[in-house]
């Protein structure tokens, strides 16, 4: 028996629904391995600052430091009540983003996976889509323009101004380039590299420490692009793509675009890997205008909780049963409200109600 301490962050909006429908989903793992689990639920994020007046307590501090792996809820307040809070102390300035740095979790995969059975929920045409659609996007999470020096004043003509730098030293490009690099030589032996050196500073450098990366991985094939032209080619022409490896603003713009190629970001999981500690969350944010209505997709939670069964702590059979299980929920012609578009409603499904069927199959598979 291996136990697991998870600090789980329930984080606001839609996230105390969907990280219920994740906790479900580990009690079936735990009842069905040989590991088991033990769950922290701590504050974080804006119904933290009300509670304890930090969207990153102390206390949730301490028990991330000890937990073997994190997992967290979306979070954030609708544009209006955002500014109830303190900038600073605003959940993504004052919570996520001190997440990413303490635990120095640079390496951000988001998989952009749409097999066949739900390839009618994507804008995209049958013909695009062909057999399905498997990206894996591993974005820069700890650098660039979101870390960079900012700084905002009143310039020499009585204008307010800002300035905010896109900052990277070569360690930090040429890890998350060699986690990339191992990925694509796992995988098919492709690298997308997409960068804008055309115009960036950044993007040269980030360019030659690829050139120096490269040498240690022969077999694997580099194919430049550009990210306004990556954007374009993943519309026209998603299935080039295998391993895409980018900055981390450039990652957060192309990812949600893959969330919209799929037919919703809640089909968005993520892990964010540090070397020491790791942390899973959902791509998108607290969709506060569905919170407490039981609608949300809790696909992009349960299948971070895949993420993190695989990644931290290496139970790859129960990870791939967690897919497969909320694969066929879909494929059994179920749809949640984001998908609804191409559904009759009988089949349209509450986020409990898409929990409890994951959790039906789950147990079958592993039984
Ligand atoms: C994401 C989110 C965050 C980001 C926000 C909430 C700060 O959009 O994880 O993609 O920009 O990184
Ligand atoms: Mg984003």
């Amino acid at each position: 028996m291996t136990q697991y301490t998870i600090a789980v962050l329930d984080g606001d909006g839609i996230g105390p629904e969907i990280i219920a429908e994740a906790m479900k989903v580990l009690d079936v793992v735990q009842q069905y391995s040989t590991a088991s689990f033990d769950c922290q639920h701590l504050p974080f994020g804006a119904g933290a600052y009300f509670s304890h007046g930090k969207s990153f307590p102390e206390e949730t501090k301490v028990a991330c430091d000890q937990a073997d792996a994190i997992l967290k809820g979306p979070i954030g307040l609708n544009f209006e009540d955002s500014k109830k809070i303190p900038i600073d102390e605003q959940p993504e300035r004052g919570a996520l983003l001190p997440l990413r740095r303490r635990y120095d979790t640079y390496a951000n995969f988001r998989p952009i996976s749409l097999p066949q059975s739900m390839a009618n929920f994507s804008p995209l045409r049958p013909e695009i889509i062909g057999e399905g659609i498997d990206i894996l996007m591993v974005r820069e999470l700890v650098g660039g323009v979101y870390f960079g020096a900012k700084k905002r004043g009143v310039n020499a003509d009585n204008k307010r101004y800002v300035t905010e730098a896109l900052e990277y030293d070569e360690d930090q490009i040429r890890r998350i380039l060699v986690v990339a690099f191992n990925q694509a030589k796992k995988r098919k032996g492709v690298l997308h590299n997409i960068h804008k050196n055309n115009v960036l500073m950044s993007s040269v450098l980030w360019n030659e420490i690829l050139d120096e990366v490269a040498v240690d991985f022969p077999e694997v094939k580099v194919i430049h692009m550009l990210v306004d032209a990556a954007a374009t080619h993943l519309c026209l022409n998603p299935r080039q793509f295998d391993v895409m490896v980018m900055e981390n603003m450039f990652g957060d713009i192309l990812s949600d675009q893959g969330g919209g190629i799929l037919g919703s970001l809640g089909l968005m999981p993520s892990a964010c890997m540090g070397d020491k500690v790791s942390y899973y969350e959902p791509s998108h944010g607290s969709a506060p205008d569905i919170a407490g209505k039981n609608m949300a997709n809790p696909y992009s939670m349960i299948g971070s909780v895949a993420l993190m069964l695989d990644m931290s702590f290496g139970m790859t059979r129960e990870a791939t049963a967690v897919w497969q299980a909320m694969q066929g929920v879909f494929a059994d012609g179920f749809t949640t409200a984001d998908l609804a578009g191409s559904a009759d409603s009988e089949k349209l499904i509450t986020t409990e109600a898409f929990g409890d069927r994951v959790v039906a199959k789950l147990t079958e598979l592993l039984a």
